[in-house]
């Protein structure tokens, strides 16, 4: 099972902010839903709480939601309470790729150990104020893919898409 993480970061590492993203771009948005659609997703607690509730769990995704508390209820969705956890739930699956989707804590863990195979980076161009980070990933990918995104008036800023290979 590859193993795969999913973020987009601002230029200096911001990904979230007082609980949310720091930004609204539907077109990453759209990218995020059809590259993670029928694979399980994997999320910290605190970001699975930050997805509007009447979106929650992820449509056509087994959502797998790590937390400490013991008795964590997220109707829909499958808690653990480990990455190790929530990837054996995700490869009891039969699942070919799974999506690390954040947030910070949870990708620092990952990338820390060693985990993740492919990254699927959206580069946010603009440097917002926010509260949470991306992990340094190091120099070790190649990348494999990308696409650039203008602004628009849908789109405050661009952005561009790319996808690491370790
Ligand atoms: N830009 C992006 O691509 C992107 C993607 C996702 C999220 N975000 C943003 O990131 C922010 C949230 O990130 P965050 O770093 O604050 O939190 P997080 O990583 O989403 O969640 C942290 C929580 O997950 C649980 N957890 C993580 N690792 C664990 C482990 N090994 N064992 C047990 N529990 C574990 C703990 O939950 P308990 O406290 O319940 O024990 C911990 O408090 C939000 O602002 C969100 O919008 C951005």
């Amino acid at each position: 099972m590859i193993i795969s993480a999913i973020a987009a970061v601002a230029e200096n590492g911001v990904i979230g902010k007082e609980g949310g993203l720091p930004w609204n771009l539907p077109d990453d948005m759209k990218f995020f839903q059809r590259t993670t659609l029928n694979h399980p997703v994997i999320s910290g607690r605190k970001s699975y709480e930050s997805i509007p509730p009447q979106f929650r769990p992820l449509r056509d995704r087994i959502n797998i939601v790590v937390t400490s508390h013991k008795h964590y209820d997220a109707p829909g969705a499958t808690v653990v309470h480990s990455l190790e956890e929530a990837l054996e739930a995700a490869r009891a699956t039969g699942a070919n790729e799974v999506f690390l989707i954040g947030g910070g804590q949870l990708y620092a863990e990952a990338f820390a150990a060693g985990l993740v195979d492919r990254v699927y980076l959206t580069t946010v161009h603009a440097k917002p104020a926010g509260d949470v980070f991306f992990p340094d990933i190091g120099k070790a990918w190649k990348e494999v893919w990308s696409e650039k995104h203008k602004a628009d008036e849908r789109h405050p800023f661009a952005f561009t898409t790319v996808v690491l290979q370790k």
